[in-house]
């Protein structure tokens, strides 16, 4: 039997605009909550709603949705805007920390979740900018 791939984009599997909106309020709920991400937390402003609309604008042209940030902002250069913050292994491992409770919370599709936590890995990890 012929497995077909699926080729819809991460955007499209994750169900879009509302449920990637979601996730991302989801993240910072639990950045906010959990003691665990406390130094994360602290790095952002008191105020997180901007950093999760620039998050959620990211995220949808990087899942393959409407490049939301680039039409905004221009090219994300995002590893030089995490430049004025130590991000080390520690830093790194809470914002996945964060990720994963999100995620466990919007998104109902195991083989979809795993592929998420693994290419934010990625990225979350090329931010490193400390030992
Ligand atoms: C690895 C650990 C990470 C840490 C500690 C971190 C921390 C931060 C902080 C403190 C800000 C500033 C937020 C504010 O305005 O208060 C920020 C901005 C941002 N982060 Fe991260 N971040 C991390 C990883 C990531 C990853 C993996 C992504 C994307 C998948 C991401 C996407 C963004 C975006 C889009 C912004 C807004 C940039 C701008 O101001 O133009 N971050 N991050």
């Amino acid at each position: 039997m012929l497995i077909k791939k699926d080729t819809r984009t991460l955007y499209e599997r994750i169900g879009g605009e509302d449920k990637l909106r979601h996730l991302v309020q989801r993240f910072y709920f639990h950045m906010d909550e959990l003691s665990e991400a406390k130094v994360v937390r602290d790095m952002h402003a008191s105020n997180l709603k901007s950093a999760e609309d620039k998050l959620f604008m990211f995220l949808s042209g990087w899942m393959g949705g409407p490049s939301l940030f680039i039409e905004k902002f221009g090219h994300p250069r995002l590893r030089m805007r995490h430049m004025p913050f130590k991000i080390d292994e520690s830093a790194r491992d809470q914002w996945m920390l964060c990720m994963k409770h999100a995620l466990d919370d919007t998104v109902e599709d195991n083989e979809l979740r795993d592929e998420l936590m693994e290419a934010l890995y990625g990225v979350a990890d090329f931010m490193r900018n400390s030992a």
